[in-house]
């Protein structure tokens, strides 16, 4: 799905693996562009690592002559790896999180038990984006978020009168992001929802991750404030924050944890690295017991 708004173009692509959805944002002007949470394949029954969803997006990138400023991550996501290092090595450009990925770090650091030289700063990635920091994509001025909840640090980024919501609202249909990982709060992810929901009702929002609805067949990630006032099943006008919060918990506790949770935020919280060789020189992820 290409979108064209004033200054830039959206071009995104979705992996079905995970229900993740990347994007390219490119700057008309200047044919600069950020990548949003790219994908590092990773087959859970074999531990191989692949970079197919990656190249998708990097084949764009370089069939429209990009050049790549930045990687954002809205999160460590907790479903897929980040391809934000493979992005990096191939096409360029900082990888940045939001400040408060340090929380996350910290959790994890002891969830992990990880290696001493893994310091829960954020210096692993290029860039932190406080609350309501502004950037530029070549010409383009954008700003970053911060929309907790789902994650103690989670970020939506506000670009050319569009905002990529990262993991907080899902399509109407199918409702909001779950609050119940480690530093998870339903509340912050309700005020969170309703900063952005706080925007024009006309403005554009892209989602992170579809997974369908019942009755619908066709996956989708793009809708406006407006619908999502008007329809979102668990977060439309007038639900309240008590209401919201229940509803959520509820069904945060029948939901098992995905998948990839385990391999995943061992990786996205060192911006897509890999943990260091060990002793042998191959690389190994932890699946800590009893922990989560
Ligand atoms: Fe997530």
């Amino acid at each position: 799905m290409t979108t064209t708004a004033p200054r830039t173009t959206t071009q995104a692509f979705f992996d079905p693996a995970t229900g993740t959805v990347s994007y390219v944002i490119r700057d008309h002007a200047t044919r600069r562009a950020a990548v949003i949470d790219p994908v590092l394949d990773y087959d859970f029954r074999s531990g191989h690592t692949g970079t197919a969803s990656a190249d998708r997006l990097l084949a764009y990138v370089r069939a429209q002559s990009l050049q790549v400023d930045w990687i954002l991550e809205t999160h460590a996501h907790a479903d897929h790896l980040s391809g934000a290092r493979h992005v990096q090595s191939q096409a360029g450009g900082r990888i940045a999180i939001g400040e408060h990925i340090r929380t996350v770090q910290a959790t994890f650091r002891s969830l992990y038990n990880l290696e001493r030289d893994f310091l829960p700063d954020g210096s692993q990635f290029d860039h932190l984006f406080e609350d309501g920091e502004s950037f530029r994509i070549g010409d383009t001025e954008a700003t970053a978020l911060l929309v907790p909840g789902h994650t103690p640090a989670d970020m939506a980024y506000l670009v050319d009168g569009a905002v990529f919501v990262g993991d907080t609202l899902f399509m109407p249909d199918y409702g909001t992001a779950r609050a119940d990982f480690p530093g998870g709060d339903a509340n912050l992810l309700y005020r969170s929802i309703r900063r952005i929901l706080s925007f024009a009702p006309e403005t554009t929002l892209w989602m992170c991750h579809d997974y369908k609805a019942p009755g619908r067949d066709s996956f989708a990630w793009r809708t406006t404030v407006g619908e999502e006032r008007a329809k979102n099943v668990q977060a439309h006008d007038g639900v309240s924050e008590a209401e919201f919060v229940k509803v959520r918990r509820a069904r945060d506790r029948q939901l098992a944890m995905p998948v990839l949770i385990l391999p995943s935020v061992q990786v996205n919280i060192r911006a897509g690295a890999m943990p260091p060789p060990a002793a042998d020189g191959n690389i190994y992820l932890k699946l800590p017991v009893n922990r989560l």
